[in-house]
């Protein structure tokens, strides 16, 4: 097979937003980090050169990773976390699957700035694409800028402090559209397009902590694939988009070329409106041609954009996507029935830090801790001795250093009225979230399972969406809906017939997701809110697909120099 192979210097360095300069972390000096460029059915090899301060990984996020969990770069499920000064080689095939997708660290807050495009061609080049040939290609990444220490950020919400929010949003690296630092102009994102011609946005959303709006003012958009898989082609004048998903868009450069539209990017989720910077929201601009030597961007025509908490546009969004049938692969077909359901509820809970005791008293707040759950258990594995995935493969009972493993139960502990708006954190009712206890959460599959997993989102979470992510696997979205999840009348409305494939699936605020995926790869795979904050409050699991009957169907042993130098 053919082979792209990049070396991925990640180091701290300074860089200028917002009129004020700071250290970031990042790859080859570069933010985003450079694109992986590759066609399906061919090798990606990266070099990772940490000379950063922090522990990382890096991981490949969407990659199905067949038979390949070894390098799917998650800090003590599938590695031991690459320390400062040392060096870690990723190598993995891309096979069966083309579109965008991306690359971040998996380690806490560094992805906020390590992050990158990957995209995969089909084998046939473009002129096999399902959609019009474009006439260029753009990746956009979006993401958040934080004047903040990230490192910082990071353990308060360990500790359960969650109220905290970026400076500002970014296209492509850059914030706003122009801003003046004492004379020194700092420039927005900017597309230059001729008329009449298409193009393909590979959006991406790479933000820790929203879901985004995005628009550009005088254009519409069309949807061909999201997740790296094709979708119907979906028309629409705004992109909504949570983190981790990606959404290929079409768009025709058709308005009047007489001046410059801005391209808008907008939080769904955002801090309280007295708190919030100007630059919560951030622009880039499309510039025709005859106007590529002017920065005077006054005339810009600016979109109209949603409401700032309009999840219900979220959800009306994502539940307009379906699959694009005459496209399916061999991962592609939906099976028409499951082996297993879980029901996981999404919630905070809390923990009790008095010695001894599982669940404290409201009047003993200041020991309890909030934290974020599924069925009530909340991921930790700070006591890890091995890797999951390491403890699985050498069949080590009580992997994980025999700390606190425990299945994910297939449904949560209490049924009550999960969306209730009165089931706030802190209000009355904040005793629903009993009992919940932090465990590194495993749930096995046999290898060939089809899993029906609902996921209900619960008013703990207030405003938020929750986009779960699955590694290893791509899900088939049945069903969304707002509420409670009924079996007795919301199976019947499962989409059988061509339902989008995701490797990030969004739960609606207040609402439910019906997913299906079938446990064909083996390993130890990460399922997570993709919300940074979720994630570091622990609203995780890892699903451990078992070997199958066959070495086609088996994990193979680490790659050579896997473990080197390991206890
Ligand atoms: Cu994009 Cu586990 O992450």
């Amino acid at each position: 097979v053919a082979a792209v192979e990049h070396t991925f210097v990640v180091s701290q360095v300074k860089m200028t937003r917002m009129c004020k300069q700071i250290p970031v972390t990042v790859v080859n000096g570069q933010l985003p980090g450079p694109t992986i460029e590759v066609t399906e059915g061919h090798s990606v090899t990266v070099h990772v050169v940490n000379m950063s301060p922090y522990n990382l990984t890096i991981h490949w996020h969407g990659v199905y990773q067949l038979l390949n969990c070894w390098n799917d770069g998650v800090p003590m499920v599938t590695q031991r976390p690459i320390p400062p000064n040392a060096n870690f080689t990723y190598r993995f095939d891309v096979a069966g699957q083309e579109g965008t997708l991306w690359w971040h660290a998996h380690d806490a807050f560094l992805r906020a700035t390590v992050y990158g495009a990957l995209i995969i061609r089909p084998r046939n080049g473009a002129a096999s694409y399902p959609f019009p040939k474009p006439h260029k290609e753009i990746p956009i990444l979006i993401g958040e800028w934080w004047e903040k220490d990230l490192a910082a950020v990071d353990r308060n919400f360990t500790r359960g402090h969650y109220d905290e929010f970026s400076s500002g949003s970014t296209i492509n690296g850059k914030l706003g559209d122009l801003f003046n630092c004492s004379g020194v102009f700092e420039d927005g994102y900017v597309l230059d397009v001729e008329p009449g011609k298409t193009y393909l946005l590979r959006v991406i959303n790479a933000a820790l902590f929203s879901e985004y709006f995005i628009k550009i003012a005088g254009h519409k958009f069309t949807v061909v694939a999201a997740d790296a898989n094709y979708v119907t082609p979906y028309a629409t004048d705004v992109i909504v988009i949570a983190p981790g998903e990606t959404m290929d868009a079409l768009v025709i450069a058709d308005a009047a070329p007489v001046g410059r539209y801005y391209m808008a990017a907008q939080p769904i989720q955002a801090p309280p409106p007295d708190t919030q910077t100007p630059e919560f929201a951030t622009r880039g601009t499309v510039r025709y041609y005859q106007h590529q030597h002017t920065r005077n961007n006054d005339d810009a025509v600016a979109p109209d954009m949603p409401d700032q908490h309009d999840t219900i546009k979220s959800f009306y969004f994502h539940g307009n996507l379906t699959g694009l049938r005459q496209r399916q692969r061999q991962r592609a077909r939906v099976p028409a029935r499951a082996d297993e359901r879980l029901l996981v509820t999404l919630g905070l809970g809390s923990i009790c830090r008095l010695p001894g005791r599982r669940s404290c008293k409201r009047g003993d707040h200041p020991e309890s801790m909030v934290v974020a759950n599924m069925n009530n258990v909340s991921f930790h594995d700070a006591a890890a001795a091995a890797p999951l995935l390491e403890a699985h493969y050498y069949h080590r009972r009580g992997g994980n250093g025999g700390v606190g493993t425990a299945g994910l139960p297939d449904r949560p502990p209490s049924a009550f009225n999960y969306t209730d708006p009165a089931l706030i954190p802190f209000g009355p009712q904040e005793m629903r979230l009993e009992p919940t206890r932090r465990a590194t959460a495993v749930r096995r599959f046999r290898h060939g399972a089809v899993v029906d997993v609902v996921f209900q989102s619960t008013a703990m979470l207030q405003g938020d969406s929750n986009p779960m992510h699955l590694h290893g696997h791509d899900m088939f979205v049945l069903a969304q809906g707002i509420g409670n999840y009924d079996a007795a009348t919301d199976e019947g409305k499962y989409n059988l017939v061509n339902p989008p494939r995701k490797n990030t699936v969004l739960v609606p605020n207040l609402g439910w997701a019906a997913i299906r995926f079938v446990a064909d790869n083996p390993g130890a795979w990460f399922i997570h809110c993709h919300f940074e904050f979720h994630l570091a409050m622990g609203m995780a699991a890892v699903f451990i697909v078992e070997d199958g009957p066959t070495p086609n169907t088996s994990l193979p042993p680490p790659p050579p120099g896997f473990l080197d130098g390991r206890p």
